[in-house]
């Protein structure tokens, strides 16, 4: 349904219940609303009072809930409209052949139950879903300590709230935080949203598995046959379009090869592509959350603003919530926390893993941190090992290389040295880059002190 379309109807419906049709400030709302914008956006573009536009918000959603039937708020708003076209639409199907009529968008629909162009509530009633939020949460992690992250968390909702982009991916290395970061966006935003579920990705689910298992939590309260030879089993991507669902796909970097560049499908999850294909092409008004330390190819590749596709590269925590973490340890009396904090790169899995080493061994950190000795603790060899493995032979020499140098080396230099060829070389810095294991400014390259430590341990 269009904009128009919508309009249109929710005119009616106010005009039958008030016998008044939508003034501006009534249409400012439901525009507002159908482009995903808060009261404070909408407030702010027809220069009104904020709660006063929240208070004819909220007389509009009595009036359309009475309507039709069942609760309406900003949040569902064009969720119950659609559904209420597709309910009178297979209403009409059903009695086509009896009188009675009622208009919805420029069509005439006839119906003996429906007098006076206005359906009663109950000939809509059977065919409402619950009006709670449906969410399946139980894959997600709880939430520990949180730091930090204010300005990530509001980039991240502008995007899928006000921007309404359709595949999102949160990117960045192994303990940088991004699972934690999107179980507090989750926390934050789900209840915008009809249907939220949080899956972790498996490799060994296949594409058909994980649809499945979609389909069944969307069609749930449908109470449908899911069997696959029903002919009513929709395909997912007609629940996306259907309600507003937000699913948050975790470690999608299972679906790639070990040892190729990164982002490059294993064979038997290659269908994952044409799934985030969909996602990213057709018209629906859902939200896709990507998290791994690898992503889709074609999802990273993109930096234009005009697509629905986003990508955030999660850099460490600031050094107030650096010194949060290394409290939980004891270690918040030592003098140069700060050098701690950037060694580590504000990573608060590698401080956890360095701290509790600290704290276990009772060693004297501030002696420890005079030179630029690095730790590293074997639980953090064990992580880094996880990420390290997964590179191609290439990129492992290009590691190698960058961890003999103690400044940043220019690509010049690196490809003077001429030991890899120069399109070996480039897609290998380039795979480095997406799996954040090299820091690039300009064409200077940068191994983290943490890698060149690991490297060298080889
Ligand atoms: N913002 C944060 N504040 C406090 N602790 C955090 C924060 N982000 C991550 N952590 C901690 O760091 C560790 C790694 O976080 P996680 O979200 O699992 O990383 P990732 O998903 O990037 O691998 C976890 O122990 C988590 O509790
Ligand atoms: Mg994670």
């Amino acid at each position: 349904m269009n904009l128009k379309e919508v309009l249109k109807m929710a005119d009616e419906m106010v005009f039958a219940k008030t016998g008044q049709h939508l003034d501006n400030l009534q249409e400012a709302i439901l525009r507002g609303t159908m482009q995903g914008e808060k009261y404070t956006k909408i407030a702010e573009e027809i220069h009104c009072n904020e709660s006063y536009v929240r208070q004819v918000g909220s007389q509009l959603w009595q009036i359309l809930s009475e309507e039709l039937g069942e609760d309406v708020s900003k949040t569902n708003f064009r969720a119950s409209m659609e559904r209420f076209q597709v309910s009178i639409v297979s209403h009409w199907e059903q009695h086509h052949n009896q009188i009675g009529s009622f208009n919805i968008c420029g069509e005439t629909l006839h119906s003996p139950d429906i007098p006076n162009s206005h359906p009663p509530n109950q000939e809509t009633s059977n065919t409402k879903q619950p009006q709670t939020s449906h969410q399946d949460l139980s894959e997600m992690p709880e939430l520990g300590d949180f730091y930090d992250r204010t300005s990530e968390l509001q980039t991240l909702t502008t995007w899928i709230l006000q921007q309404n982009s359709r595949l999102l991916a949160l990117t960045g290395r192994l303990g940088i935080g991004k699972t934690t970061l999107a179980v507090k966006l989750v926390q934050q935003i789900k209840d915008e949203f009809e249907y939220v579920i949080w899956c972790s990705i498996d490799a060994s689910h296949t594409l058909d598995e994980f649809q499945h298992k979609l389909i069944q939590f969307f069609s749930h309260s449908e109470k449908q046959d899911l069997s696959p030879t029903n002919p009513k089993r929709l395909p997912l991507i007609k629940y996306l379009q259907k309600y507003r669902c937000l699913v948050v796909l975790d470690d999608v970097h299972n679906l790639f090869c070990s040892g190729d560049s990164a982002g490059k499908y294993k064979p038997e999850c290659e269908e994952y592509r044409s799934l985030f294909k969909q996602i990213e092409k057709l018209s629906h008004q859902s939200c896709f959350l990507l998290i791994g330390w690898e992503q889709p190819r074609e999802v990273t590749q993109f930096k234009n603003p005009n697509t629905p596709i986003r990508t955030l590269q999660l850099k460490g925590l600031d050094i107030a919530a650096g010194r949060e973490i290394l409290r939980d340890y004891g270690l918040e009396e030592i003098d140069n926390s700060e050098a701690l904090i950037h060694r580590y790169e504000g990573n608060p899995l590698w401080l956890k893993s360095v701290a509790n080493l600290i704290q276990e061994l009772g060693i004297d950190a501030t002696e420890l941190l005079i030179d630029d000795t690095i730790l590293l603790p074997e639980d953090l060899k064990d992580v880094l090992q996880q990420q390290y493995d997964r590179t191609s032979e290439v990129e492992k020499q290009v590691m190698s290389l960058l961890a003999k140098e103690n400044q940043p080396v220019h690509l010049a230099k690196l490809l003077e040295k001429g030991q890899i060829s120069s399109s070996d070389l480039l897609n290998a810095l380039q795979s480095l880059s997406r799996r954040c294991s090299i820091e690039k400014e300009g064409s200077l390259y940068t191994l983290s002190p943490v890698l060149k430590e690991y490297i060298k341990g080889f």
